[in-house]
């Protein structure tokens, strides 16, 4: 499941990353799950020290086995931990990214919160999301969303809540047909 993710969300991410106008040297992806977007950032960003955690144990296993080569290196570091209670220190990262795990959050401010938290002042953040409220989501989406109850956004929400917390320059981006949406804020 996880492996054939890697394959599907590839677009998704390059559309997203090729929003960002950046040269992060510490990056961290919440939710890395099979470890595609990591492989993904060290050709974009090949100075950069990157770190992915996950909450799951499998996700964990295959983004080590993935980013084997990077993590021997000393480039990419794999953590089990969840967002809620990530084990960095407060602005830590120059980029934080989490791509479709927003609608999993038990609580959409206080992951927001979280993110902020070990952003380093000036820093990044993008959350991207596979679906989000208010677009025409196809039959299937729909049914994947029922049975995994997920807690879709909408733009205005998303705007809102990071304005809430004081994040800036903020830019909320959709690709109504693909039913992507980005949220690009710094801290
Ligand atoms: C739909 S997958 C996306 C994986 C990857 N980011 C991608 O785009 O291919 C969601 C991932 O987020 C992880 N996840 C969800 N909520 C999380 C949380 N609160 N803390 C850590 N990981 C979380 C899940 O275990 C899963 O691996």
């Amino acid at each position: 499941m996880l492996e054939r993710m890697n394959r599907s969300h590839k677009s998704e991410n390059d559309w997203g990353l090729d929003l960002l106008h950046i040269n992060p040297k510490t990056i961290l992806d919440i939710g890395c799950g099979g470890g595609a977007t990591i492989q993904n950032l060290l050709k974009r960003y090949p100075e950069a020290q990157i770190v992915g955690v996950d909450f799951s144990e499998v996700a964990v296993e295959l983004s080590t086995k993935l980013n084997k080569d990077a993590i021997n290196k000393g480039q990419v570091k794999i953590l089990k931990a969840t967002l809620e209670n990530l084990p960095f220190k407060n602005d830590s990262f120059d980029l934080v990214l989490s791509i479709n795990t927003y609608f999993f959050w038990d609580d959409f401010i206080t992951g927001l919160e979280a993110i902020k938290k070990v952003l380093k002042n000036n820093g990044t953040m993008l959350l991207l999301g596979d679906s989000y409220k208010g677009v025409d989501l196809t039959e299937d989406v729909q049914e994947i969303n029922r049975n995994y109850q997920l807690k879709l956004k909408s733009p205005e929400e998303f705007k809102s809540a990071l304005k809430k917390l004081g994040f800036k320059d903020i830019i909320i981006k959709t690709k109504e047909k693909e039913q992507w949406i980005a949220a690009i804020a710094k801290k």
